[in-house]
C-alpha cells in the first residue's frame, strides 16, 4: 500500500468481514506504539464447520523477534478455546521456510503437496497443505 487510501479501503473490507463472521483479522503492535507491524487472519471461517483458514504477514523488520509466534499461538488458542474450532489450516508456498517453520513451531502438520495450485503473473507454484487439530494444540498444552 501507498496511500492511506488504500489502507482505509482495506480497513472497510476487513470490518465487513468481521461484521458478517466470515473472517477475523488482528492487528499486531507493541503496547506501547500505536503503529501496524503485521497482521494474524482467520478466514473462510465457519462456525458450523468448525474449521478456518490461517494467514499472516509481518514487516520485514520484525522479522526474527518472535513476535508472529506470539501473535500465531495467541490467534490459535482463542481458535480452540472461545471460538470452539476443530482444525485450522495453512496452505504455504514450499519455497517459503520462514512460514513452513512458524507453523511447524506451533505443530501444524504437513498434510498434503497441492502441484501447482497457485499462479501469480507468470509464476506457478506448488503449496504444501497444513493443518492442525484442536486436540493436538490442547495436548501439547
Ligand atoms: C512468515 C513470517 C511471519 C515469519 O516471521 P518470523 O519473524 O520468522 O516468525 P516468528 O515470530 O515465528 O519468529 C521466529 C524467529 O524468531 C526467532 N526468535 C527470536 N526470539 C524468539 C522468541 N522469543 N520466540 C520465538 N522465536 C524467537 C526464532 O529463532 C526464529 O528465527 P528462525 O526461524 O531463523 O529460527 C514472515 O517471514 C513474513 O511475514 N513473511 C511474509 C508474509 C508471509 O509469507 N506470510 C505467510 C504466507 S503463508
Amino acid at each position: 500500500m501507498r496511500e492511506r487510501s488504500e489502507a482505509e479501503i482495506q480497513v472497510e473490507r476487513v470490518m465487513g468481514f468481521f461484521a458478517s463472521r466470515v473472517a477475523l483479522r488482528w492487528t499486531i503492535t507493541r503496547p506501547a506504539e500505536d503503529r501496524l507491524l503485521g497482521h494474524v487472519s482467520l478466514f473462510n471461517f465457519s462456525e458450523q464447520s468448525g474449521r478456518a483458514d490461517i494467514g499472516y504477514g509481518l514487516a520485514r523488520p520484525h522479522w526474527g523477534q518472535g513476535l508472529m509466534h506470539e501473535a500465531l499461538t495467541a490467534v490459535v488458542d482463542y481458535a480452540f478455546g472461545p471460538l470452539e474450532l476443530r482444525r485450522l489450516e495453512a496452505d504455504v508456498d514450499p519455497a517459503n521456510a520462514a512460514s513452513l517453520r512458524a507453523l511447524d513451531r506451533l505443530g501444524f502438520s504437513r498434510e498434503g503437496l497441492l502441484r501447482e495450485r497457485w499462479q501469480v503473473g507468470d509464476t506457478i507454484s506448488d503449496t504444501v497443505f497444513l493443518g492442525l487439530l484442536a486436540r493436538e494444540w490442547h495436548s501439547r498444552a
